[in-house]
């Protein structure tokens, strides 16, 4: 795994090819910034984001990307795929390949998918105290009655993981139309608890992640930045 974070000293020597023994000389006489403020420990530990300054120039940061994408049915939410096409392939930018995935999607299933460079930010989102829902519209082969509420209100078994889910949401839009909020992504888990029903799920979207709702103006395939309220109200809400 890539780390979010170097050591000082290493950070300037990599960036400018000054020696090591030097970049300690240049700290010590006060002449480096990090974020605004003069830094002169070598064994500053900076994240990957961070704006160092040496000598009045601004050394190349790298920039925190957010992205939300809408990713169409028949695409892989996965940084590589030998056969199919991946969301990462959708992208049509530089740092693509910087980028990850928190929060997958099946293959067949549509809607919001986010996409950084922020490990930081993809880990906070992911933490199981956050508990951010996630909300899918769900079409079924089978008509949706009230038992399905009280099921996924009560969490299911999964033996395979030897975990009992989480209470979920489920709402019933029509007969064979359900609003799911989930706080947790288990492998398939809303196919899976479905399928203890024997009702097949024919489609899925998610269109919310916590309080960031899928921009309707987004094509299957589009996507855009998110903006810094987007991005701060994710890891708030
Ligand atoms: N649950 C599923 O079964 N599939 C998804 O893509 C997301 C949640």
């Amino acid at each position: 795994m890539i780390s979010n974070k170097s050591r000082l000293d290493r950070f300037i020597s990599r960036q400018t090819h000054i020696k090591r023994s030097d970049v300690r000389a240049l700290l010590a006489q006060g002449r480096v910034t990090v974020d605004g403020e003069v830094a002169t420990d070598v064994a500053l530990v900076i994240n990957q984001f961070a704006v160092v300054v040496v000598d009045g120039r601004c050394l190349p940061a790298k920039k925190p990307r957010y992205i939300m994408l809408n990713k169409p049915a028949g695409v892989v939410s996965a940084t590589k795929d030998g056969c199919h096409t991946t969301v990462i392939d959708l992208l049509e930018r530089g740092d693509r390949d910087q980028l990850h995935i928190p929060g997958r999607l099946d293959f067949n299933s549509t809607g919001l998918i986010l996409l950084t460079n922020d490990g930081h930010w993809s880990r906070q989102l992911s933490l199981p105290d956050r508990q951010i829902a996630k909300v899918y519209t769900v079409t079924v082969a089978e008509p949706l009655c009230a038992v399905y509420v009280d099921a996924f209100a009560a969490g299911m078994y999964f033996e395979y993981e030897n975990i009992t889910t989480r209470p979920a949401q489920l709402e019933i839009v029509s007969e064979h139309i359900a609003e799911v909020t989930l706080c947790e992504g288990r492998y398939h888990q809303i196919k899976r608890m479905f399928g203890r029903f024997q009702n097949e799920v024919l489609s899925l979207h998610r269109h919310r992640i916590g309080s960031l709702e899928l921009d309707a103006k987004l094509a299957p395939g589009e996507y855009r930045d998110l903006s810094t309220c987007e991005v701060a109200a994710l890891t708030e809400s």
